[in-house]
């Protein structure tokens, strides 16, 4: 467990990457590369929709999947689209939402986000909601804003339960597949600052229960530093999740610093 009680979770964003046909390789090679399956940590991924079965079935129980995004509605004429329902038919626990390539490329608002964690919680699975600012906006000193901004306009008005399950990810923009990670101590002051907007929005206690994760160029090699800091209670990782091996040393890196 991370400061508090707290799990750490360490998450594999696969984004657009791989097929059916990598899935049994690389869970084989992860689970041979970390011992103990990562003990006192807990593990998700989130391949694309038509791979969550395969995943599903190759973690055999020792992790978490999840969808990448989804639509808000349960069912429709929304050629395209997938419903929460259906991850969930498909072996999915939980969903990212509001991703930042999902905001920049597809236009997703932070109305949108706020439909999609009300119907992610609907459909029994658990949100995790993504914040972050781009790089104009943090060299208008505007982080903080851009950020407080899309979390209220997004969870603003769940019950206590909803929010126990809700799970946050701050991917500042121009850390995302830039190999820029932000430093530690910045990561940790912004996740603070969430915290205590969550406490605001919410209340103290699920504010200091919520799992807040961080994202952008983890590696092998800056996991631990950034993990180590008290509000930082995970890793979202794209890049570096795409490796087996590399992925494994992420999570041993986190078990160590939960231990
Ligand atoms: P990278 O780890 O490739 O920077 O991606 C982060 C991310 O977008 C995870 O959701």
């Amino acid at each position: 467990m991370s400061a508090s009680s707290r799990p750490t979770i360490v998450a594999a964003n696969w984004k657009m990457y791989k097929t059916i046909a990598d899935v049994g390789t690389y869970m084989s090679s992860f689970y041979d590369a970390l011992p103990d399956a990562g003990t006192g940590v807990r593990l998700v991924f989130f391949p694309a929709a038509v791979l969550i079965p395969a995943v599903v079935e190759a973690v055999a129980k020792r992790a978490q999947v999840g969808g990448q995004n989804c639509h808000w509605e349960s069912e429709g004429a929304y050629t395209g689209e997938v419903a929460p329902r259906m991850l969930a038919a498909a072996g999915a626990e939980l969903v990212l939402v509001g991703h930042s390539e999902r905001r920049q490329l597809c236009g997703e608002t932070d109305a949108q986000c706020a439909k999609k964690v009300v119907a992610v919680l609907s459909a029994g699975l658990d949100p995790m909601l993504c914040v972050g600012e781009t790089l104009e906006e943090r060299e208008a000193g505007r982080q903080q804003a851009v950020v407080l901004g899309q979390l209220s306009r997004a969870i603003d008005g769940l019950s206590r339960d909803e929010y126990s399950r809700l799970a946050l990810a701050y991917e500042p923009v121009w850390a995302i597949g830039t190999g820029r990670t932000a430093a530690p101590a910045d990561a940790q002051q912004m996740h603070a600052t969430i915290r205590d907007a969550v406490a605001s929005i919410a209340s103290p206690s699920i504010a200091s229960a919520m799992p807040i994760l961080y994202g952008g160029s983890v590696k092998p090699d800056n996991a631990a530093e950034l993990l180590g800091q008290p509000d930082i209670d995970g890793a979202l990782v794209g890049g570096a999740s795409l490796d087996a091996h590399d992925f494994a040393v992420i999570a041993a890196a986190a078990a160590e610093v939960a231990a």
